[in-house]
């Protein structure tokens, strides 16, 4: 017998990214992204300033997605939409949208958890791709994020790992900061680094028991470093910023790699799957392909698409809940702090 078609329409809104998706069963068939540059100069998401771009982003958007996926409304199976962790006021316009979509053309409302939704991007399917395979050690390392994850299936996980203060993706913005690049600074840190000495400055990896991370103390080691040399030399930014850049990434890409091989010689697990925007750092996605190779482990990092927010993983998350029946009703509200 052929399997259904069920196409669901993915909604995205938990920060500072209005994204629409569609997705034929665990295929994407288009996913845009309208980034709100408004935040920029701010060195962080403005939450007021996030919720009034989503209202007006969100359904020109949805829109694109459609005609890009070249279908109508009218053949939707279900909308997916975030309800957190996030922003409440951007939530509040994802989840309202998608309400009345729902309620609009009489298909079932599913809610996503995002944090989930960065783990399964690994599940969208595309050429040559190669599933992960339960159980597995999901990592999640992203702008509010920093999680070690044992996933035994679809909706059975268990957090084993969490900072105990900043996430990673925040450090790579607030350290920008410092050294004055606009929010979100992670990929230009990227980006420079590739020119760097990532052995001229040493910098700290937190000493953090169990599966946990901390990022505080790198944080106020970079700042002390930054603003001591500032005072001998104040072209010292200008004149290291490539070497500063890739010593700030050497060591808050081994502070994740550090956890995941000790998580996965304790849990003896050897398929891991990475997810959240700063998987999609050069480093971190070098370093993890060398090691798979090593220890033989299954690493899976999903394309750079769905690595930083898009509603595409809220789509493939979306139709994996379509497929085992979890639907939620119109009363819903958004969870700001939703766990895992
Ligand atoms: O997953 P994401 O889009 O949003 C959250 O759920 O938080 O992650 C955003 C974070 C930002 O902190 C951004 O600086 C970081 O991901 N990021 C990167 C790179 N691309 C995005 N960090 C390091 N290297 C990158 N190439
Ligand atoms: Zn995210």
């Amino acid at each position: 017998m052929k399997k259904r078609d069920i196409y669901i329409l993915g909604i995205e809104s938990s920060c500072d990214e209005t994204s629409a998706a569609v997705l034929l069963n665990d295929k994407v068939l288009s996913n845009c992204i309208a980034n709100q540059e408004i935040h920029k100069d701010y060195g962080g998401v403005v939450p007021e300033l996030a919720s009034r771009a989503h209202q007006s982003n969100i359904i020109p958007v949805v829109e694109k997605s459609l005609s890009d996926a070249n279908i109508n409304k009218n053949r939707l199976s279900a909308i997916a939409f975030t309800n957190g962790p996030g922003l409440l006021g951007s939530l509040l316009v994802g989840s309202s949208f998608s309400k009345s979509i729902s309620l609009g053309l009489d298909i079932p409302l599913i809610s996503v958890n995002h944090m989930h939704a960065h783990l399964f991007a690994s599940f969208i399917s595309r050429p040559n791709f190669r599933k992960p395979r339960f159980p597995f050690l999901g990592v999640n390392i992203s702008g509010g994020h920093t999680q070690l994850i044992i996933v035994k299936d679809f909706f059975k996980m268990k957090l084993i790992g969490n900072t105990l203060d900043d996430a990673i993706g925040e450090a790579f913005d607030k350290c920008g900061k410092i050294l004055g690049l606009h929010y979100p600074a992670g990929p230009m840190i990227d980006r420079l680094s590739s020119n760097g000495d990532r052995n001229k400055f040493l910098l700290p990896i937190a000493k953090v028991k169990n599966f946990d991370f901390s990022y505080s103390g790198v944080k106020t080691a970079f700042q002390n470093l930054v603003i001591h040399s500032n005072l001998k030399d104040s072209n010292f930014i200008k004149n290291n910023i490539s070497d500063l850049c890739a010593s700030l990434q050497k060591s808050l890409v081994e502070s994740v790699i550090k956890k995941i091989e000790l998580a996965a010689k304790k849990f003896s697990i050897s398929e891991i799957v990475i997810g959240g925007g700063v998987s999609a750092n050069s480093e971190m996605r070098k370093l993890l392909k060398e090691l798979s190779s090593e220890k033989n482990w299954n690493v899976y990092i999903p394309p750079i698409e769905y690595t930083t927010d898009n509603a595409a993983m809220i789509g493939i998350v979306g139709y994996f809940k379509y497929i085992h029946n979890k639907f939620d009703q119109l009363n819903i509200t958004p969870s700001p702090r939703f766990k895992i």
